[in-house]
């Protein structure tokens, strides 16, 4: 059976069709860009342009860049703000006449990785983080995701949260080297192991595929490791969750 998982970022909304028995993506990914006003009906009218790229019928998986509960966007993240409190499964519902099942984007990408890639069978404390317009977080104890975790939103020197400074939409902005940039990440992965002394932690999201010009710059004593489904995790996760979902917002161990 195969699943529409759609990833929901700050700059692209992608979507693929997902092979739910083998996590595996077996088309291509279709990106739209995010409107810029980030705005619920604008938004949520893209992800319908992407479910009729695809023709499909079925129920939806979507990871989407802030706090979800029960299908409730609990926090505006780096969207407008009046997306909190719209229940987005409805709202998409509404918009699509397909099925939708919302979870955030980085317990998404975190889940794929922890099922079909190099998270596979680790325990202890995994964290995975995507770096995008935000730096999101997932956190998995022995395998078990503990969902919503948000720690691109610890405050940093006058920043009202630490992804403002460290994200990838901060290189853009300030044209930073990865050199420079990747200074700034490694300080928001120390914070990471100061706070929750990880066992392991996941790099993923858009930038992950750059590894190669900024991994020299991780200096911490936790293992850190690129996940190797890098953006794709987040679309992976998507549509497998619409499956995993158990009705409280999170998703179920596999
Ligand atoms: C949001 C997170 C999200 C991350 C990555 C942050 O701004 O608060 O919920 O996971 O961006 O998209």
């Amino acid at each position: 059976m195969n699943i529409l998982g759609i990833d929901v970022g700050g700059s692209g909304i992608k979507g693929a069709l997902v092979n739910a028995e083998t996590g595996e993506m077996v088309s291509e990914r279709f990106r739209i860009p995010t409107p810029p006003s980030r705005k619920p009906q604008e938004m949520a009218d893209v992800i319908a342009k992407i479910v009729d790229h695809f023709e499909y019928k079925g129920p939806v998986g979507c990871g989407f860049p802030t706090i979800v509960k029960k299908g409730v966007c609990i926090s505006a993240g780096n969207l407008h703000k009046s997306w909190v409190g719209v229940n987005i499964d409805e709202l998409l519902t509404k918009t699509t006449g397909n099925e939708f099942t919302v979870v955030n984007d980085a317990d998404a990408a975190g889940y794929a990785s922890m099922n079909y890639g190099i998270g596979k069978g680790k325990d202890g404390l995994v964290i995975m983080i995507t770096i995008g317009t935000g730096l999101g977080s997932g956190a998995f104890f022995n395998g078990q995701l503990i969902p919503n975790f948000e720690l691109g939103q610890i405050p940093y020197k006058k920043y009202e949260k630490i992804e403002l400074w460290a994200a990838a939409s901060a290189k853009e902005r300030e044209d930073l080297s990865y050199e420079r940039w990747g200074k700034r990440f490694n300080k928001f992965l120390k914070l990471v192991e100061l706070i929750v002394s990880p066992d392991l932690i996941i790099v993923g999201g858009g930038t992950s595929k750059n590894w190669k010009e900024f991994s020299h710059k991780i200096n911490i004593e936790t293992d850190v490791v690129k996940a190797e489904l890098m953006n794709h995790a987040g679309i992976i996760g998507a549509a497998i969750s619409c499956l995993k979902e158990q009705h409280h917002g999170h998703l179920a161990q596999s």
